[in-house]
């Protein structure tokens, strides 16, 4: 490893400094508390572009339904893209259940150790290998994320320019990260940086009056970024098709036969072979984007990475709605006590939930979707 320009009395300070702070600033958060590698995985997946508050949500319904590697594997992948509703970024759960079928079949199901082996995983990459091992394994193992990133290049005072995120930055980063790090408790030197990242040292206005490390900061405040990509718009607009179906009920010692109504919503399930989302369920997509206001029923905007989703929703009559809408993938009118539990797109989800059709909504869920938005706005930058 190349060897920094830091005499070794910054270094050690700079470790002591945010050590000690960590020991007494750290968030008690519910994968803190365990030390069972899949948890620190699942942890550090749902925490990947979701904010900490929704994950500490989740991550517990997640490890309650599906709370071994084992059990993982053996669900349904559509019970676990429905555990994920609103998280959004859907190639993430798809990932984690797919290597924990890798690691059921060809690893007994027990997570390897290092952070080379657990980058052999399917979907594992440098991040996440190397929270895992540093955190459930102690590897001495650097973990760089955008927040630990944005904390080195104000400490080292490296401007980030155009070339931010580029290769070398970010071998840079690594670099001093690892040399900076506590080789006695790298799961905690790992989790402190990137929690001083999301804390203190934030993006816009971050608080270095309560920092530990500002007396060795370069920066001491904002530096330099490059602009934000501009979000892109696009309108469209989807069609929310009900109707009412009458189901015969014989109820236990009832004389007469009587007939109880389902309401059901029409759900197109996107094909398998779809960039985004693929085989998540959705509302179906109208021809046209434009909507007669009598038909409208609801805007919403809609965060998808850098593009701000203008979408209209019209209501359309069972009769109308094959003429209205483009012809996609398989259609499914789905009762709407058992939508909720659906791998649904999070648009449909908020539509759903707004329009009150979803009886058991978490409240949770909500702002899952829309964190997921705002983590797509700051995504852009
Ligand atoms: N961001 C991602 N993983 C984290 C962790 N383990 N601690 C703090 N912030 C994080």
């Amino acid at each position: 490893m190349a060897r920094l320009e830091w005499e070794t009395a910054k270094i050690v300070r700079l470790r002591r400094m945010l050590m000690a702070w960590y020991e007494h600033s750290h968030r008690d958060l519910p994968w803190r508390e365990s030390r069972d590698p899949y948890a620190i995985w699942v942890s550090e997946v749902m925490l990947q572009q979701t904010r900490v508050a929704v994950v500490e949500e989740r991550f517990k319904e997640f490890l309650e339904l599906f709370p071994t590697v084992d059990a993982l594997a053996r669900a349904p992948e559509q019970e676990v893209l429905a555990a994920w509703s609103g998280l959004g970024y859907y190639r993430r759960p798809r990932m984690l259940h797919r290597a924990a079928q890798f690691v059921v079949a060809n690893c007994a199901g027990v997570l390897p150790q290092s952070s080379a082996e657990l980058r052999l995983l399917p979907g594992i990459g440098a991040y996440t290998a190397a929270a895992i091992a540093s955190i459930a394994f102690g590897e001495c193992v650097a973990v760089v994320d955008g927040n630990v990133e944005r904390v080195l290049y104000r400490v080292a005072g490296w401007e980030t320019g155009v070339r931010a995120g580029s290769a070398a930055l970010k071998r840079k980063v690594g670099e001093l990260a690892g040399e900076l790090m506590d080789a006695e408790r790298p799961g905690d030197f790992n989790q402190a940086l990137m929690e001083l990242g999301a804390t203190v040292c934030l993006p816009r206005n971050p608080l270095c009056l309560v920092c530990p490390l500002s007396t060795d900061c370069y920066t001491r405040g904002e530096h330099r970024r490059p602009p934000r990509p501009p979000m892109l718009s696009r309108e469209i607009a989807h069609a929310l098709a009900l109707r009412t179906k009458y189901e015969r009920e014989t109820g236990r010692g009832a004389s007469k036969a009587r007939a109880r109504a389902v309401r059901e919503v029409l759900l197109e399930q996107r094909p398998a072979s779809a960039t985004v989302m693929p085989t998540m369920w959705e509302l179906p997509q109208l021809r046209e984007a434009a909507v007669p206001d009598r038909e409208l029923c609801m805007a919403v905007r809609h965060a998808i990475m850098q593009v701000n989703y203008y979408v209209r929703i019209r209501t359309v009559t069972e009769e109308k709605v094959a003429a209205l809408t483009l012809a996609g993938g398989a259609r499914r009118w789905v009762p709407l006590r058992e939508a909720g539990a659906m791998a649904l797109t999070g648009l449909a989800r908020k539509v759903l939930t707004r329009a009150r059709l979803l009886p058991t909504e978490p409240a949770d869920a909500l702002a899952a979707m829309r964190t997921t938005e705002q983590e797509a706005d700051a995504d852009a930058g």
